[in-house]
């Protein structure tokens, strides 16, 4: 599917709800939120609770801390998008299906196509598994890897879910360590490699 804005996407989103896993309404729907210029893209797994009244990604408790890290590390909220996998809550927040994914992915496509950011952050394993399948979070985190995804190249910044961060000191000290990397590394993408020639066995880290 081509969207061409993304207005235009939420709308398709909103009138296709039937079709779509878990919608019973246009108003279950969280849509993606921020700058459609954005450098920076961050894609969770699924909204929750507060999300899912507010019609807005990350805006409970780990939304806080994840809005709170990206401003504490000197990122500008107009440089970054953040979605999700999946646009609706699961009951009783339960991990998305294989299928309900795939039912959301035209749309996350669709984002990421309309945005085309420079750097795109996972958090958690159901969005790294989308760019990066075979690897562990806890292997991979804050380690940029550049990948082709398709047929075009980009950069992922896989880091730990701000909800796994909030339930240990270990992996928030984690977290908040990587996102201080975040301005460095997007300026290491912008002048140095991105202009790299693409090798197909470049998974490990970059940065
Ligand atoms: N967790 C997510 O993965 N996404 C949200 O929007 C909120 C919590």
């Amino acid at each position: 599917m081509t969207f061409t804005s993304l207005a235009f996407l939420q709308s398709s989103l909103e009138q296709n709800y039937q079709q779509l896993p878990l919608v019973t309404k246009p108003a279950d729907l969280v849509h993606g939120e921020g700058n459609e210029q954005a450098e920076i893209m961050l894609i969770g797994e699924a909204p929750g609770y507060h999300e899912s009244v507010q019609r807005r990604p990350f805006v409970g408790r780990s939304g806080q801390l994840l809005r709170q890290t990206i401003v504490k590390v000197g990122i500008e909220e107009k440089n970054v998008y953040i979605s999700n996998i999946i646009k609706v809550r699961p009951p009783d927040n339960r991990d998305p299906l294989p299928e309900e994914i795939l039912a959301f992915k035209p749309y996350l496509d669709g984002e990421i196509n309309l945005i085309s950011p420079k750097l795109i952050v996972t958090l958690g394993r159901f969005s790294m598994a989308k760019f990066l399948p075979e690897v562990k979070v806890s292997q991979v985190h804050g380690r940029l890897h550049k990948i082709k995804w398709q047929g075009q190249v980009v950069f992922i910044l896989p880091m730990y879910h701000p909800a796994a961060a909030l339930r240990s000191t270990k992996l928030k000290d984690s977290f908040i360590a990587d996102f201080a990397k975040l301005p460095k590394v997007l300026e290491f993408i912008k002048t140095t490699a991105a202009g790299e020639e693409f090798k197909e066995t470049v998974k490990e880290a970059l940065y």
